[in-house]
């Protein structure tokens, strides 16, 4: 049996009035990759915002490795373990490759990731050193901001449309990435328009629809069920 990691209880998230969120549960084991799909406007980015309370959820819970993050600041969610990598990439686009990794690295102290080893992942940033990142290509201001993110040490990677913009084969580099993240024991939730690349990565689907959960099962359930695909995806 694998452990629980995070549980998403009955989420409901505000925007002023709006009430965007309206029920939102499901939970991951260890290791696990969930893919949250839904159409655009459906809540999949409020919805990562709520789990690192960017966004603070009004009513439910999440519990992440068994502690309630009711009231805890995200920036201290990402250091219990939980880091997102936010649809905007998250850039300091006057510093260096080296600046923005360094920034964070010398803040952890417990370092399981070095930066020769954010290289070996991603080679090509190694080449970029010395670059602005407002000089580079979407793909490498994607692996920049998840090699930010891996320098906190996380557990979970909340991943909001890495491959959004990115050219085929940086999307199939970025993939690798993420595979051979998941092979050395992380977990990850990824939100993805890109439904293919998703459902490869992934072992569970959760499908958003107007701020609900609508379903949440197995990637062989997902693909077995065409009636959800069609009712909230529109596939
Ligand atoms: N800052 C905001 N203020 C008010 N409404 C917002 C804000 N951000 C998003 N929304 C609304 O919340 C809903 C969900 O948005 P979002 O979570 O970004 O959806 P998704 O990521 O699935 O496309 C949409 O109707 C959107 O217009
Ligand atoms: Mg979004």
């Amino acid at each position: 049996m694998s452990n629980v990691l995070l549980n998403v209880e009955n989420l409901n998230t505000y925007y002023g009035k709006s009430h965007i969120l309206q029920g939102i549960s499901f939970s991951l084991s260890d290791n696990d990759c969930m893919a949250i799909l839904g159409r655009n406007g459906a809540g999949k980015t409020t919805t990562l915002r709520s789990l690192v309370n960017l966004s603070k959820p009004d009513s439910g819970n999440v519990i992440f490795m068994d502690e309630n993050l009711k009231n805890i600041k995200p920036y201290y969610i990402a250091e219990k373990g939980m880091t997102l990598v936010p649809e905007n990439r998250g850039m300091f686009p006057s510093l260096t490759v080296e600046e923005s990794l360094s920034i964070i690295s010398q803040y952890n102290s417990n370092n399981l990731w070095t930066l020769p080893k954010i290289f070996e992942l991603f080679p090509s940033l190694k080449h970029r050193l010395k670059n602005k990142s407002n000089e580079f290509s979407g793909g490498e201001q994607q692996m920049l901001a998840i090699s930010r993110a891996l320098l906190t040490n996380p557990k979970l990677l909340l991943l909001d449309e890495p491959t959004q913009g990115l050219a085929p084969n940086i999307v199939n580099e970025l993939f690798k990435a993420l595979s051979s993240l998941l092979k050395s024991g992380l977990s990850i939730i990824i939100v993805e328009q890109n439904i293919k690349m998703a459902l490869n990565l992934a072992n569970k689907v959760s499908v958003i629809g107007k701020g609900k959960t609508k379903w949440t099962g197995s990637k062989s359930k997902f693909q077995n069920n065409t009636g959800v695909q069609k009712e909230w995806l529109g596939i």
